[in-house]
């Protein structure tokens, strides 16, 4: 008799494995305007800053652009369908301030109004919750002929712009998002030089750091007045996990230094109405702050309901020595965004970036999905009061469009089923998570990178503008309608 072959093994007892996410639990996917809409001449619009950016010489791969994207503009009924399909509770999308007020202040663009309506309209009546976000990167180029983030009124204009918005939208809309990932906007766009406006003036980039928490603070008040008391209000920020190369203390302090530029010179003045003592005393060479002016930490200090928290890879640094300077340019690599560059680590230019250990998406970024539970956690103890969403998470793979058609990315799969995996971690050990929102529905306009990194659940065929649900989308549809993660 074999005593093995009698007892069924522990899979077959138990069945599959079924970890359940708690009810109510928001399941999404995002996108931003200037990645998907195309359209770039139609309807009023005028330029953005990242038209110009993606219209000059040099600045993107192969010289792409967001002319025309995933033509979502037109073709915004078939894509909410897809949603649909997939059982999204929740879209998070992007307005063009661009489309909506095209001279950037004074009147609103009816047309441009129109299209986030019919959007809007689109997706409540699939049972779609929008959200939305009002400036994921794209100034219209007006305002930053104005001087942009470098110049103050330009968070007033927000304010204005969110207000706007809110008036045409409040009743249908239940959430919104100031700000999407203000780092990059303020140190790729204003220091590094590789994200929109494509300025590299370490100065300028923590001028445009404390405008863009100014119009966050004045555009969540504008908010407050116009939307409906039950609405919720947010920013969207892409916290780093940063970690030390080694436990030298020359090495903890470039983690230090890293973290202070990349988290807590947000959270400090959102949460707490001060910015770091450590980064300002870092940046003493830079800057003496001096646009702070009376009562602007107490205008960005105003509550919010929610957080929103990107997260893709965690990063390692340390600090600079002779050999490393010798064989590495100091670029912070860790950003989604970048891709070469002076660093945007102003006044803490001894903080070196180190590769580190793979397995790695095809941004060469690490996959780690224990560091977003550890952000998770640090969130969740450092603001237990302040409900977390995750506004984005997810990966570039090259994707291909198999012999039967589909696109089979099982790499994909892996990293939203282990990252969602962690958010259930994080959950299960306290923190208050709202919801998941894939990042990204559509394969789009990647910034600095064009349209050669695929992050989308869908693919999409740039020549002809087809759709194809990828594997993932099929599994992620499954998560959704079972609210669990199963083996
Ligand atoms: C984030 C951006 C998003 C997309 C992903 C990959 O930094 O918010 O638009 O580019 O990275």
């Amino acid at each position: 008799m074999s005593m093995t072959t009698d007892f069924p093994r522990s899979a077959e007892l138990s069945g599959p494995i079924v970890r359940p996410f708690p009810t109510g639990f928001i399941w999404g996917a995002a996108t931003a305007s200037y990645q998907i809409e195309g359209a770039a001449s139609e309807g009023g619009r005028t330029p953005s800053i990242w038209d110009t950016f993606s219209h000059t010489a040099g600045m993107t791969r192969d010289g792409d652009t967001g002319d025309i994207a995933d033509d979502h503009y037109h073709r915004m009924a078939t894509d909410v369908a897809l949603m649909a399909d997939l059982g999204l509770h929740s879209y998070r999308f992007s307005t063009s301030w661009s489309r909506v007020v095209p001279t950037g202040s004074g009147p609103v663009n009816p047309v441009g109004l129109d299209f986030y309506k019919r959007l809007v309209d689109e997706l409540l009546a699939h049972q779609i919750t929008p959200l939305i976000t009002l400036y994921h990167w794209d100034l219209p180029q007006v305002l930053q002929d104005a001087g942009g983030w470098l110049h103050r009124d330009t968070a007033a204009r927000f304010a204005d712009y969110a207000a706007a918005l809110a008036g045409a939208l409040g009743d249908r809309v239940p959430t919104w998002t100031t700000l999407n990932e203000p780092w990059c906007s303020a140190f790729l766009g204003h220091a590094a030089g590789v994200h929109a406006p494509g300025l590299r003036d370490n100065a300028a980039s923590f001028t445009a750091v404390h405008h863009l928490l100014l119009a966050h603070g004045w555009g969540t008040t504008a908010l407050r007045q116009t939307l409906p008391a039950t609405a919720q209000v947010s920013i969207t920020l892409n916290l780093a996990v940063v970690r030390p190369n080694s436990d030298s203390d020359a090495d903890v302090d470039a983690a230090r230094a890293a973290e202070g530029l990349s988290n807590r010179i947000f959270l400090d003045p959102i949460f707490e109405g001060t910015y770091p003592q450590d980064v300002i005393a870092d940046s003493a060479a830079i800057t003496d702050w001096s646009f702070v002016h009376q009562g602007d930490l107490a205008a960005i200090n105003v509550a919010i309901d929610l957080l929103g928290v990107n997260y893709y890879t965690p990063a390692t640094v340390a600090a600079g020595t002779p050999e490393l300077r010798a064989g590495h340019n100091g670029v912070w690599v860790n950003d989604p965004n970048s891709v070469s560059g002076p660093t945007p680590f102003p006044g803490s230019d001894f903080v070196y970036s180190m590769p580190q250990d793979g397995p790695y998406t095809d941004m060469g970024w690490r996959i780690e999905p224990g560091s977003l539970t550890e952000l998770l956690m640090h969130l969740h103890e450092t603001y237990p009061t302040v409900p977390l969403m995750i506004t984005e998470n997810g990966a570039a793979f090259p994707d291909r469009r198999d012999d039967d058609g589909r696109v089979h990315d099982d790499d994909r799969v892996d990293y939203l089923r282990t990252h969602i995996g962690a958010v259930l971690d994080s959950i299960e050990a306290g923190a208050d998570v709202r919801g998941y929102f894939a990042w990204s529905l559509l394969d789009n306009f990647e910034w600095a990178w064009g349209y050669s990194k695929r992050f989308g659940i869908i693919y999409v065929d740039f020549q002809t503008q087809e759709r194809v649900l990828k594997d993932s989308a099929a599994w992620y549809g499954e998560v959704i309608a079972n609210n669990a993660l199963t083996d």
